[in-house]
């Protein structure tokens, strides 16, 4: 499903790779003359026309697609002119319209990109760079074959050391082995270069002679450089999605640790993060602890992050931690739970981490300080009194998470005051708001997948979800359908 939030991590994600400043404006973006526009009436179309097409799924609420959006154009119209032509679309996915599309392709951050192949019976997501120039070198190699012969040393130089280089090494292009990467190599061509030699010797490092069919990873990281001979798909991935993952992922202003960044957030193991000041003279050293660590729990569903202070503003605002906290390790579970180490020493390292491993750690909440005074009509909670306001207080409370950048929420926040004003002298009902942005909230209970969303929990204790029309009306109309009168002793006092 498309969603907002997930956009929105994802959009942190890019962020804390990019260290760009986290604004999602409204507004659609212009259209140019080179980027197709498509929408549900006629996506499926003019995809079956075309043997190669890229598709960016947008929102224009989203910072980031606007961001993109002149470099797409850019890239279309130098790709108007590659032969054949390489076609750039995009598609509203906020659109009403167009969910189901983008359902179908389960987009879930913004702005994503997919390569349709085949008239669009086989798709891959982009994972190129997001200017104008990387754009088309990008796709010019995406449109080519999968896996390039390298026949000569000079066609060796198309290895890349700053990035992985995947090569397949056979005594002759042919038979079962060679087929199997061949289907590695079309399935895995957006993440990775890959290439295909008789010869050994012509590749920049590892063994000069192998005997029989060979994979090999070239990489700028750890060992630079390994092999692999077991051609089983399933295995031949399962390789390259361990091989090409840093043992700790180096987060500075680096770019070329980019994509490393990319696929350390998105993927589904636990994160260990230490940040600190590289320019620390204990750098050395908490370098090479946090590296023995990192080798001890590899494959342990658990991946490591080393962050500069400089570069990671956007990841200490998502996390919710303070710079003196650092040097700092945080750990966020597959749960999505979070764990804090401050103020940590590199001899700290190893043994926090064990405790952590043996589920002694208990985890640590995000939340915004609890307001002094909170005596607007819409009240304010935050995770730190979100029990207390929402689930023990024993009233009826319509709650809604927002965040801050969200134009959506901008438009209901005076609506949400009229219905709070509205149900002022009513002590059963509280109308309240919290910036799902900084505060950490139960996921099992409330489902938040876009801003904003709302959620009424009556005195009982019935949780309900507010799906109706945002207008003062249709709430105040819900929360008094949905209400239950508490007992409340003074007002019982009074009648008697
Ligand atoms: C698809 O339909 C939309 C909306 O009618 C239109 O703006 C767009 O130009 C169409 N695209 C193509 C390629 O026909
Ligand atoms: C190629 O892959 C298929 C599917 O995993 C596997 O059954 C077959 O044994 C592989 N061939 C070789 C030579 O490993
Ligand atoms: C990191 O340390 C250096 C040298 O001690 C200092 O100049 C710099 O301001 C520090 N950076 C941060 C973000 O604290």
């Amino acid at each position: 499903m498309a969603s907002r939030v997930w956009g929105c991590l994802l959009c942190v994600c890019v962020l804390i790779a990019s260290v760009v400043s986290i604004r999602a404006a409204e507004g659609e973006s212009d259209s140019g003359e080179y980027v197709v526009t498509l929408d549900h009436s006629n996506f499926s179309d003019t995809v079956s026309k075309h043997n190669f097409i890229v598709v960016e799924f947008y929102a224009p609420w989203c910072g980031h697609c606007k961001n993109l959006a002149p470099e797409y154009e850019k890239a279309a119209s130098i790709l108007s002119s590659h032969d054949p032509p390489i076609i750039l679309a995009k598609v509203n996915a906020n659109d009403e319209a167009n969910k189901e599309l983008a359902s179908e392709f389960e987009i879930r951050g913004f702005p994503t990109l997919k390569i349709l192949r085949n008239g669009g019976k086989n798709v891959q997501d982009y994972k190129g760079p997001r200017e104008a120039d990387g754009i088309v070198a990008y796709l010019k190699k995406q449109v080519g074959p999968a896996s390039t012969e390298i026949k000569s040393a000079e066609d060796a130089g198309i290895i890349d050391e700053q990035t992985i280089f995947i090569v397949g090494v056979f005594p002759e292009f042919s038979g079962e082995e060679f087929e199997n990467f061949t289907i590695l190599a079309e399935k895995m061509r957006s993440d990775y270069d890959f290439g295909h030699t008789l010869d050994a010797k012509l590749l920049p490092r590892g063994e000069s002679a192998v005997n029989g069919p060979t994979i090999r990873l070239l990489k700028p990281f750890d060992e630079l450089v390994v092999d692999f001979q077991d051609f089983q798909l399933d295995a031949l991935e399962k390789f390259v999605d361990e091989a090409s993952m840093p043992i700790v992922t180096i987060f500075n202003a680096d770019q070329t640790n980019q994509p490393f960044l990319v696929r350390f957030f998105n993927s589904p193991y636990a994160k260990a993060m230490l940040f600190l000041n590289f320019s620390s003279e204990l750098f050395d050293a908490f370098k090479s602890k946090y590296h023995d660590v990192a080798v001890l729990y590899k494959g342990k569903d658990i991946s490591f992050l080393l962050g500069d202070l400089e570069a990671s503003q956007g990841a200490f605002e998502y996390y919710g931690l303070k710079e003196d906290q650092a040097p700092l390790i945080v750990i966020q579970n597959m749960d999505n739970q979070k764990y804090l180490k401050a103020n940590v020493q590199p001899d700290h390292i190893a043994p926090w981490l064990k405790e952590y491993m043996d589920g002694n750690i208990k985890p640590f909440k995000k939340s915004e300080p609890i307001p002094q005074v909170n005596s607007e009509p819409v009240k304010v909670v935050v995770a730190d009194s979100l029990h207390d306001i929402v689930f023990e207080s024993g009233k009826n409370v319509l709650l809604e998470f927002y965040a801050p950048w969200c134009g959506h929420c901008k438009k209901l926040a005076p609506i949400l005051d009229e219905v709070a004003i509205s149900f002022e002298n009513d002590a059963d009902v509280i109308i309240a708001k919290m910036d799902a942005t900084a505060n950490d909230f139960p996921n099992e209970i409330f489902d938040v997948q876009g801003f904003p969303t709302l959620y009424f929990k009556s005195a009982s204790g019935n949780l309900l979800q507010y799906e109706g029309d945002r207008t003062k009306e249709e709430i105040i109309a819900f929360i008094q359908k949905n209400c239950d009168k508490t007992v409340q002793q003074d007002s019982v006092k009074d009648e008697l």
